[in-house]
């Protein structure tokens, strides 16, 4: 949890130094604010971890920062920080939402211990949170082409044959493959995923197969693959068509044969396994122009589902804007003429960024609606081409304000292309597979 965010604000000068200097050399990333609206502005535009919240500043005081980013739907920890004998504001800001509270002078060792104990309750609700969300993770909508879908869903589960997923990013092809083996006889028995694009090439074998003690200079220790951890339940290869020719053989081998071995051993161990694969490429052009075997295309490609842009199933527009604003911690609507503008959009980043951009609705809603002034496509307009000067505070770090510009800019190329990833990557003009490891580094989720 060394690279969690915190946020200070604080009008003094003194105190926002020595906080700063202490959480920085903890090893944590620091940004501040010496007044409320910059603080609030901050903590909405870095979503940091956790805020300390000096409660008398300029502009706007902490508990009304408090309570204008809890109204907000902000997930942001806020510590509180007040004058001695103020227990009346300690109540007050408990009752608006604070996670915990300090008095000053702050004391650096307690300081530690509330910031650490902020961030692991965090991250159990974060866990809590993602489990809940990948039990019962509906797919919504009720086009035609959707139904269509469902059929299939259906008729599969019944099967053990190889399904390979189609359909552009953020269609919802990983949905697709949970309801597939949460409806199949294998439900009870893991469902494991890999993604053949986001793991270094040199690392994806391993992960894959599994290798023993001392099969390369790294592995100290015998490791069980993805294929052997999902025996007995399904494998799903994500971005199948990103496999480069060598794995390809070795899949295809393993597919064939239901045997895999470990690195460092000729030993077969059969797997009973149900493989999914889902690919955003085009398969058929891959085989093609042979970056692809065709013997493994037809291996993958004996049950197929593909998964319609949104854009040609535009009438699921407002059904899943219901369903996310449903998911919201607090009663939302959303103004009929902002529907309309999501229903006129062409949505390339398809059903992923349509939840990004009515996320982005609900932080910003006034009064439990979302009117179409809080419908952003793309970049927020609050985060201008420059603006990020603005976000690394005096005193940061050479390496720290680099890292600060990189989240910045990785997180606006993912708005801009509705968090297609490959477009991220062209966007910011690195290899994709870079952009994995940076999205790895700074704990973006994947
Ligand atoms: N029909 C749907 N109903 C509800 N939510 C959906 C639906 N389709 C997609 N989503 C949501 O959109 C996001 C993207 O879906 P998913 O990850 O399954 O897409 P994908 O096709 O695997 O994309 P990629 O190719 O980029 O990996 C997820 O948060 C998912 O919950
Ligand atoms: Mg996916």
């Amino acid at each position: 949890m060394a690279s969690s965010i915190i946020l200070i604000a604080e009008d003094e000068f003194t105190a926002r130094s020595a906080l700063c200097g202490l959480l920085e050399s903890e090893g944590y990333q620091v940004l501040t604010a010496e007044e409320g609206e910059g603080a609030l502005r901050l903590a909405l535009e870095r979503r940091p971890d956790v805020m300390l919240l000096d409660v008398r500043m300029p502009r706007l005081d902490g508990l009304s920062v408090l309570k204008r980013l809890r109204d907000a739907g902000s997930d942001t920890s806020t510590v509180v920080m007040t004058a001695y004998g103020t227990s009346a504001t300690a109540i007050e800001a408990m009752k608006a939402g604070a996670f915990d509270y300090l008095t000053k002078p702050v004391d650096a060792d307690q300081l530690l211990r509330v910031i650490q104990r902020t961030l692991a309750l965090r991250a159990l609700r974060g866990q809590v949170g993602r489990l809940r969300e990948q039990s019962h993770a509906p797919l919504v909508g009720e086009s035609p082409s959707m139904q269509q879908v469902y059929k299939l869903i259906g008729q599969y589960a019944l099967s053990d044959a190889t399904v390979l997923i189609r359909g552009e990013s953020g269609t919802g092809k990983e949905l697709v493959v949970n309801a597939i083996h949460e409806h199949s006889a294998r439900s009870r028995a893991p469902l494991v995923k890999i993604n053949c694009a986001s793991i270094p090439e040199s690392l994806l074998e391993s992960e894959l197969f599994g290798h023993e003690k001392g099969a390369f200079t790294n592995a100290l220790n015998q490791r069980i693959g993805r294929f052997e951890e999902a025996d007995g339940g399904s494998l799903f290869l994500d971005e199948i068509g990103d496999l480069r020719p060598a794995l390809q053989a070795k899949l295809l081998r393993a597919l064939q044969e239901r045997t895999i071995e470990r690195l460092g051993s000729n030993k077969p161990i059969h797997v009973d396994i149900r493989l999914m694969a889902a690919t955003a490429r085009d398969l058929e052009k891959e085989v093609a122009e042979g970056r692809f075997r065709e013997d493994l295309y037809y291996r993958l490609n004996v049950l197929a589902i593909g998964l319609p842009p949104l854009r040609e199933r535009k009438a699921d527009i407002p059904a899943l804007v219901e369903h996310f604003l449903r998911r919201a911690s607090r009663p939302l609507s959303i103004a009929p003429a902002a529907l309309e503008v999501l229903c006129s959009y062409d949505w390339p980043g398809n059903v992923r960024e349509l939840e990004n951009v009515v996320e982005r609705g609900i932080v910003l809603a006034h009064g439990g609606i979302i009117g179409v002034e809080q419908i952003q496509f793309g970049a927020a307009p609050a985060a201008g081409r420059a603006s990020w000067v603005n976000l690394v505070p005096a005193g940061e770090k050479l390496e720290t304000a680099v890292e600060a510009l990189e989240r910045a800019m990785i997180e606006r190329a993912l708005r801009e292309s509705g968090g297609n990833k490959t477009k991220a990557a062209d966007l910011l003009g690195i290899h994709r597979r870079l952009l994995y490891e940076k999205l790895r580094r700074y704990g973006f989720q994947e």
